[in-house]
């Protein structure tokens, strides 16, 4: 049975348009607010209509020498065109960024998911240096 992580898809953010792209001081001081955030379609834009856009967008921390990940946020993008006229008759397309805040005693791994209603799960990742 393939393993979920097999799932998550990742390549060159400037070549694919689905990889969530993170926006992130490289560095931070112990205890200050970081803001982070993450947008699909920052070279190449992702289609948003009612039949293909991203659905959602999640944020984790990994800090260094810890086992597990931490889920800073999640995102769900709700409108994509679809109106009581039927796809794409509305006006109304949400955008697919995340902004979300954490602070952190820790150096470590900043991660996004994104997930794509017809090509599925994305990564992306940054370092984050804490002093
Ligand atoms: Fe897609």
């Amino acid at each position: 049975m393939p393993l979920f992580k097999d799932l998550l898809q990742s390549a060159d953010w400037k070549a694919e348009k689905h990889v969530p792209v993170i926006d992130a001081p490289d560095k931070a001081k112990k205890g200050e607010i970081v803001k982070i955030s993450a947008t699909v379609g920052k070279e190449i834009a992702h289609p948003n209509k009612t039949e293909h856009h991203i659905c959602w967008v999640a944020i984790y921390f990994h800090p260094e020498g810890e086992k597990f990940p931490y889920q800073i946020g999640r995102v769900e993008f709700s409108s994509h065109g679809s109106s009581v006229q039927g796809p794409d008759t509305s006006s109304v397309y949400t955008h697919p960024e995340a902004s979300l805040s954490f602070k952190t005693d820790k150096a470590g791994v900043i991660y996004a998911a994104s997930y794509c209603n017809i090509h599925g799960l994305w990564q992306g990742s940054k370092d984050l240096k804490v002093s």
